[in-house]
């Protein structure tokens, strides 16, 4: 329902008073969440510029903001405006995910448009759009169909945060050469340069708030720059044609969101982002399916194999039927091959001219490997490289899908690894232009590789992607990308992950949406022998703390077959599930997330710590009453760490029930992973023996 509120004010601003009264502080149009705690306010200053605040519990979260556009072919679109009708209405349904952290989702909020006109010149219109949650809020600007601005030319968005008490921020730069892949900024909010989003702060009374957005559609990503003190301002990514967006009326821009909640854990549970997308357009998505898979990969990344042609050619039909082989033994329904096509050999790095996405080299025969999979219980995982260049791929694009979904491969890992600013693109002038990897251009045609896979049942997972703001919503086949330092970084990265890096994503990159990290190298070694800094227990840990539905096990077959205590928790390990909760932790120091398995009664714990050892407390009082279950716990052993001794793992079966509380020791760099069942005779590990009872080390400090 909608309803018009502060009628008395409408009544004034409609009306030729309106200097007056948008002066005062009177006219602003306030909104507050459903539990009444978050009020957002929007007003036009005494030059008719519009800004907002966002309160809570009284105090003042984002002090005045500026709001606006600068135009390219036409005056700003940022003052002497006049307010000329609110709307609110109340928001409240459940929706379900058909794959997700959760099943049911909420969507629950007080929604206000508040439009206002120019009092001159060109009298154009926009509506800001607020959807003010109990955890956070979002807005967006609407551009309604209008003589005066029928298309938009947008230079840069005027929108501005103003944090209002001192923070903490953890931020990756925005808009430099290497993408999302950063290790991530611990500063004070006053020394961010220019981030990418989430940014997560948590400010001086301990209240965490991440910035980002949501519905990011055919327009350009949003960079934050700090103009003075811990004033951000949205910076959109560049465009090669000049303005960064370029749109027809009517249409509305990505929901700006901010996450706001009172500890880390809050951030991570809240839904807003997904529930500010469109529902799904897709229609049954039945066929899409959430997966485990291993694949001709970590190899290339330790350089014992090749993507190119060559004797070391990893994509070969042998080493692929050895890949099939094991997956079908354990359980994994994908093997990923990249390499498979031609185009490797030479410099296809930011090039991605010879790829083809449709021949195979000679000694992969991609038919008969189908073929074979299908007879095993296993499907072939696709991948397309493109090295950034899209007009090569656009150009493929058709038949590529094609091919894929006549040899019953559904689901294409794309990659884009060009430095930013290289998406080579075909221009409407005929010529290749230079691209963003978050700019308007490539958000388009993220959307279209995603369309044209959904036609053809295939599903998605985007490497050197364009951020994550939510679009599995509307279409649920894009499952997953990678948009930050994965595993990759730990066989050749300068420097490897440290420790912090993944902790650093739960709280920031993961709220973004579920993320391709490709965890479980059981080996912990790298490129020439380099040691991963982490433990076992941490690998498997990664698999319930960093969300994806779709999973590698990255490592080398011949490595499982050395790890088979530890790899039984990797094949026991769902993917996709009905219930999510995060039991403790901090941005940066630690994590412990909890889901429930979405097709049995059994729970996944997953927990991991920075380098500082720790004692995490698990209630259990997320387990159903009166229902037994048995606890396999996976977790670091004697001077187990990332710098001692990786491989040292106690792994323990015992009866649990939700009045239970674990201790869960994490060894430096550590993690703990846990298997909760309501069935012993399951395919989990049975009792080891039991580690003799001791007094945690020193080093332990019990939260
Ligand atoms: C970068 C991707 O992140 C990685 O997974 C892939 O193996 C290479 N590009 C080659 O496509
Ligand atoms: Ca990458």
């Amino acid at each position: 329902m909608i309803r018009l509120v502060l009628a008395a004010l409408l009544l004034f601003i409609g009306h030729a008073a309106q200097a007056q009264v948008v002066y005062s502080a009177a006219t602003g149009a306030t909104a507050r969440s459903p539990d009444g705690k978050i009020i957002v306010t929007m007003r036009l200053d005494g030059e008719g510029r519009p800004e907002y605040s966002i309160l809570r519990g009284g105090h003042t979260v984002i002090d005045w903001s500026r709001m606006g556009f600068i135009l390219a072919d036409a005056p700003k679109l940022e003052r002497n405006f006049a307010l000329e009708r609110v709307e609110e209405k109340a928001i409240d349904e459940t929706w379900e995910q058909p794959w997700g952290e959760r099943r049911f989702i909420r969507n629950h909020c007080t929604e206000q448009r508040v439009s206002i006109r120019e009092k001159i010149g060109q009298r154009r219109a926009v509506t800001v759009v607020f959807r003010v949650f109990d955890d956070g809020v979002g807005f967006r600007y609407e551009f309604p169909e209008q003589a005066a601005l029928p298309q938009v030319n947008i230079v840069d968005e005027l929108t501005e945060f103003a944090v209002a008490e001192s923070a903490t921020a953890w931020w990756i730069p925005g808009g430099e050469w290497n993408r999302y892949e950063y290790l991530y900024n611990k500063t004070p909010l006053a020394e961010v340069g220019q981030a990418h989003t989430p940014l997560t702060i948590r400010t001086a009374s301990g209240l965490h708030i991440a910035f980002h957005e949501a519905a990011l559609v055919d327009y350009s990503a949003m960079w934050l720059r700090r103009v003075s003190g811990q004033r951000l301002k949205a910076l959109l990514s560049p465009s090669s044609s000049g303005p960064k967006v370029s749109r027809k009326a009517p249409f509305a821009t990505p929901w700006r969101t901010l996450q706001i909640a009172d500890s880390a854990p809050g951030l991570y549970m809240s839904d807003l982002i997904l529930s500010l997308n469109e529902p799904n357009k897709l229609g049954d998505v039945s066929w899409v399916k959430p997966f485990k898979y291993v694949g001709i990969w970590w190899g290339m990344h330790l350089g014992t194999e090749t993507w190119s042609s060559g004797p070391k050619h990893g994509a070969t039909t042998a080493e692929t039927k050895r890949y099939i082989d094991f997956a079908a033994a354990n359980g994994f329904r994908g093997v990923l091959v990249e390499g498979w096509n031609k185009g490797w050999d030479g410099d296809w790095f930011a090039s991605g001219k010879d790829f083809s996405f449709t021949e195979a080299y000679p000694d992969f025969d991609i038919v008969a490997l189908a073929a074979y999979a299908k007879k095993k219980g296993v499907r072939l995982v696709g991948h397309h490289e493109t090295a950034g260049n899209i007009a090569v791929y656009e150009k493929q694009l058709g038949p590529a899908l094609d091919l894929y979904a006549k040899l019953g491969i559904d689901a294409v890992k794309t990659g884009y690894v060009a430095d930013a600013g290289g998406v080579q693109a075909l221009g409407e002038d005929g010529r290749i232009h230079f691209e963003w990897h978050d700019g308007q251009v490539q958000s388009r045609h993220h959307l279209r590789v995603v369309e044209e896979a959904a036609k053809r049942h295939i599903s998605i997972n985007a490497h050197e992607p364009i951020k994550d703001t939510g679009l599995r919503r509307t279409y649920p086949n894009w499952v997953a990308r990678e948009g930050a330092r994965g595993m990759e970084y730990n066989a050749w990265g300068d420097p490897p992950n440290p420790p912090e890096h993944e902790v650093n994503l739960v709280f920031t990159r993961m709220l973004s949406g579920p993320m391709d990290y490709t965890p479980g190298v059981l080996s912990l070694t790298g490129a020439a022998g380099r040691r991963i800094q982490s433990t076992v227990a941490r690998q498997l840990a990664l698999y319930v703390v960093l969300y994806s539905p779709i999973q590698m096990a990255a490592d080398l077959p011949e490595n499982y077959a050395k790890h088979q205590k530890p790899f039984q928790f990797i094949k026991d390990v769902p993917v996709d599930w009905s219930e999510t909760r995060v039991l403790n932790g901090e941005v940066g120091d630690y994590a412990t997330i909890v889901r429930k398995d979405r097709n049995s009664d059994d729970w996944y714990l997953g927990a991991i710590t920075d380098e500082v050892p720790r004692t995490l407390q698990a209630h259990l009082s997320f387990l159903d009453e009166g229902k037994k279950y048995y606890a396999t716990m996976y977790r670091d052993g004697k001077n187990a760490g990332f710098e001692g001794d990786g491989q040292s793992l106690e792994i323990e079966t015992r009866p649990v029930s939700r009045y239970d509380t674990l201790q869960l020791k994490l060894a430096p760099g550590g993690g703990q992973a846990i298997r909760i069942s309501t069935n012993l005779g399951s395919r989990g590990p049975r009792s080891s023996p039991k580690p003799k009872p001791k007094k945690p080390p020193p080093e332990f400090d019990v939260e």
